[in-house]
C-alpha cells in the first residue's frame, strides 16, 4: 500500500479539471498507482479502499467508456458510482429558475466523497462554458471535482493515453514523436480529448506535431501551454496543414475529428454546418499509406471512432492499434485518482 499512502498524502481532496494544473510528479504517481492497480486488479489489494463511499457521475452528455469505467472503478474499490443527469434535478439555467450551483454543490458534498462532471458539445452555448461550470462546482464543493470531459479538457483520457504510450513505447517518452492529426468525420467532436493529448504528450517530453486543415485551429491558450511544455523539455513542436507530412517519423498517431472555432453561433452548436464543412476534406483520413511514413507508428484514439472517416478499419483494428488498451486504462487511472483523492 506504499504507493497508495504516498498518493493519498500528496493528493487527498484534489480536483482534476486539467492535467496541466498538476505537477509532473503528481501525474507520475497516479500513473504508477494505476499500473499497480492493473497488476493487482483481482488480488484484493485495493478492494476496500472506498468501502461504503459514493462517487457522483453527473452527465449532461452520453458516454460509453467514461460511465462504464467509473462504475466499474467504484465497484472494484468497494464503493458505488451513482449516475446523475440534469433532467432529474431542478437546477437553475440561463432560461429557467432553479437551484444554484453553489447550493447543489454544497448539498452534494454532504453525500458523496467525490464527483465527476461531463458537459460539452451541444450542451454548452459557447466554447469554454462547460469548463466554467466545472470550475464553479469545484469552487463551491467540499469534495474533489473532476472533469469526465468538458469542452476544453478530458484529463482521465490524457492519463489513459499516456499510460498506453508508456506501455508500448517505453516509460521514457522523450524523443518520441507524437502526431495529433485532424480527421474528417460526421461527429462534430469537442476539443477536450485532443487538447489533453497534446498537453500530456508535451509534458512527457515528446516531440509534438499537430496537423489540421486551415481553419481548424485549437484553443490558442492551450497551444501556448503545449509549446511551453515542449520548450521546457527541449522537444520540438510543429503545426502543419498537410494531411500526410506530419506522419513522417511518427512513433504514435492520434487521429480524431474536431470542430472548427466557428462551431458555436448565437449560443448554439452548428452541428449540421460543421459536419458538412468537415466532410469536404476526404484526404484527412488516417490510412495505411500515411502510417507507412511513420516509425512503425502506433495508432491511438480515445473512442468512439468514426471508422471509415477519421481512420480506416485496417489501421483502427491493425496490429499497431492500441485503442482497446487505452480504453481499459481509463478504468485504472480513474481508480488511482479516486483512491488517492476521495476521503
Ligand atoms: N473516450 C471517452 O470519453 O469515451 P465516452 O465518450 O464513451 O465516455
Amino acid at each position: 500500500m506504499e504507493l497508495l499512502e504516498k498518493a493519498r498524502a500528496m493528493l487527498m481532496g484534489r480536483d482534476l479539471l486539467c492535467t496541466q494544473d498538476w505537477k509532473k510528479e503528481e501525474l507520475d504517481l497516479i500513473l504508477d498507482l494505476a499500473r499497480d492497480m492493473q497488476k493487482e486488479r483481482w488480488t484484493g489489494k485495493y478492494f476496500d479502499v472506498l468501502k461504503n463511499r459514493t462517487y457522483f457521475m453527473f452527465f449532461y452528455n452520453p458516454s460509453v467508456r467514461t460511465r462504464q469505467s467509473f462504475e466499474c472503478a467504484a465497484t472494484e474499490l468497494g464503493g458505488h458510482a451513482q449516475f446523475l443527469e440534469p433532467g432529474t434535478m431542478r437546477l437553475k439555467t440561463a432560461k429557467t429558475a432553479g437551484e444554484t450551483v453553489e447550493d447543489a454543490a454544497k448539498v452534494m458534498s454532504r453525500y458523496a466523497a467525490g464527483m465527476g462532471i461531463r458537459i460539452l458539445e451541444d450542451k454548452v452555448p459557447e466554447y469554454g462554458a462547460g469548463w466554467s461550470l466545472l470550475k464553479e462546482y469545484a469552487l463551491h464543493s467540499d469534495i474533489p471535482i473532476s472533469s469526465m470531459a468538458d469542452d476544453r479538457f478530458h484529463p482521465f483520457q490524457g492519463l489513459a493515453d499516456t499510460m498506453g504510450m508508456q506501455k508500448h513505447l517505453g516509460m521514457n517518452l522523450k524523443g518520441k514523436k507524437a502526431l495529433l492529426t485532424w480527421g474528417h468525420g460526421a461527429l462534430c467532436r469537442s476539443w477536450c480529448s485532443v487538447q489533453e493529448f497534446a498537453l500530456m504528450a508535451s509534458r512527457y517530453g515528446m516531440d509534438v506535431t499537430i496537423a489540421h486543415p486551415e481553419g481548424y485551429d485549437l484553443d490558442p491558450e492551450v497551444i501556448g501551454w503545449v509549446k511551453d511544455n515542449c520548450k521546457k523539455n527541449g522537444s520540438e513542436f510543429a503545426i502543419t496543414h498537410e494531411a500526410e507530412e506530419g506522419y513522417n517519423g511518427a512513433h504514435v498517431v492520434y487521429a480524431r475529428n474536431w470542430m472548427s472555432p466557428q462551431a458555436y453561433v448565437n449560443g448554439e452548436l452548428q452541428k449540421k454546418a460543421e459536419i458538412e464543412k468537415a466532410l469536404k476534406f476526404p484526404k484527412w483520413i488516417c490510412c495505411e499509406d500515411y502510417m507507412k511514413r511513420g516509425n512503425n507508428a502506433l495508432f491511438t484514439h480515445p473512442m468512439p471512432i468514426d471508422r471509415g472517416q477519421e481512420v480506416t478499419d485496417d489501421v483502427a483494428s491493425g496490429k499497431r492499434s492500441i485503442i482497446y488498451d487505452v480504453a481499459e486504462n481509463r478504468l485504472h487511472v480513474q481508480k488511482a485518482y479516486m483512491a488517492a483523492t476521495m476521503k
